[in-house]
């Protein structure tokens, strides 16, 4: 049974949706799934395929090959060499000993080591190199950091349509083939940005540029549905990836014995008090997706951590440690919690972001369970962070 679907003349949906996944990269949740996308392109005289798909549904990409019919297939464009991308390939080159697979240079020597391909195999295309498949022509923009080195994208112009690889994407498994639903779309998207594509904001910034010089009619990224109108998520990578921060707290907490959740109950109700708008984990509970995707726009991040073994709560040490991979463009940063007898709580968290250009204003630390004078201290930071939010002109 092939779940082939056309897109343009020519232009054929024939990848994967992965329903079940429910992790990638052991570490990122995926409440809806995904997709692994890929396109088949026939032109006059030649036919092209634009990725593979996970090793995990080989059978599925392969099945919709063999329902269309086709014997033959003249390039493989590895727009990236991650596995999801390309853990297909090895039986995609049994199966089409002729084609060629078309790739950056750096993808094909990723290939290589990933034992996807064999040595030399491949053809290398470089930045603004184009193969005609007759009437159909894949040109081919290099993006380096949209996530991998490797990465590449191929515009069809006769069609308009940007094949965008994960650039744009989104984790979603759906029966719409296009972004029908743009409200869900939109959340996954964000999530998918937040956790992938955050971490190089200024590439994406550059390639974001570069890409609206294109004439384009619909995107086809490697993950999600196809954007039929592309605008809606061009602007929300404009949005997203811009200097432009929100008057939000990021305020990620764990409480052992009430200290720390009791300072966070107070300070919640002092930033609500003040107009801004809190976002608040238990980081006992909580969605890694939803922390990332609150980072993408809020100005300032607290992180609230009792004090254990001497140290900050390694629950929020993690917290540090995400934040500072996936670098959010947060301008302040403070810590509240509580001690008992002293220990290197504060030191830890901020040398756990060495990554993120913070301002770090005064923390709150209480000794045992908050007293008055502690949640005078709450807040005066309260005071601070909307001080700083209206120097910034977004309270
Ligand atoms: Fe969807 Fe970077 O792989």
């Amino acid at each position: 049974m092939t779940s082939v679907r056309n897109i343009r003349p020519g232009v054929q949906w024939v990848g994967a949706i992965d329903w079940d996944r429910r992790l990638f990269d052991a570490l990122i949740p995926l409440p809806k799934g995904t997709s692994y996308n890929s396109y088949l392109i026939t032109g006059s005289e030649k036919t092209a395929l634009i990725d593979a798909v996970d090793a995990n549904m080989t059978g599925v990409l392969i099945g919709n090959l063999k329902g269309l019919g086709i014997k033959k297939i003249d390039y493989i464009i590895s727009q990236h060499a991650e596995q999801d991308h390309s853990g297909t390939l090895k039986e995609l080159v049994k199966l089409y000993p002729d084609a060629k697979i078309a790739a950056t240079d750096r993808c094909l020597g990723l290939l290589e080591e990933f034992d996807l391909i064999p040595k030399d195999s491949g053809q290398e295309v470089k930045d603004g190199d184009k193969i005609s498949l007759g009437g159909k022509t894949l040109q081919f923009i290099h993006a380096p950091w949209v996530h991998w080195p490797d990465t590449m994208l191929t515009y069809l112009p006769e069609e308009k349509v940007l094949f965008s690889c994960d650039f744009l994407g989104s984790h979603l498994a759906t029966s719409d083939l296009f972004a029908l639903d743009e409200a869900t779309v939109y959340e996954s998207a964000k999530r998918y940005y937040a956790e992938i594509m955050m971490p190089f904001r200024q590439s994406i910034k550059r390639h974001l540029a570069r890409i609206k010089a294109l004439e384009i009619d619909c995107i086809a990224p490697s993950h999600g549905p196809v954007y039929n109108r592309p605008k809606f998520i061009l602007d929300a990578y404009s949005d997203w990836s811009s200097d432009d921060v929100k008057n939000e707290v990021i305020l990620p907490y764990v409480s052992m014995h009430g200290a720390t959740r009791t300072m966070t109950d107070y300070f919640v109700d002092a930033l609500i008090a003040r107009g801004i708008t809190v976002k608040r984990f238990d980081l006992t509970s909580y969605d890694l997706g939803e922390l990332a995707e609150a980072l993408v726009d809020a100005a300032t991040v607290v992180i609230g951590t009792p004090t254990i073994l001497a140290g900050a709560h390694p629950n929020a040490l993690f917290v540090a440690i995400l934040a500072n991979v996936l670098r959010p463009k947060a301008n302040f940063a403070s810590i509240i919690g509580s001690f008992g007898w002293g220990g290197r709580m504060l030191e830890q968290i901020k040398e756990a972001m060495p990554n993120l250009k913070l301002q770090f204003l005064d923390p709150v630390v209480a000794k045992g369970h908050p007293k008055q004078a502690d949640f005078e201290a709450l807040d005066r930071l309260a005071d601070d962070i909307l001080a700083k939010h209206k120097e910034l002109k977004i309270a």
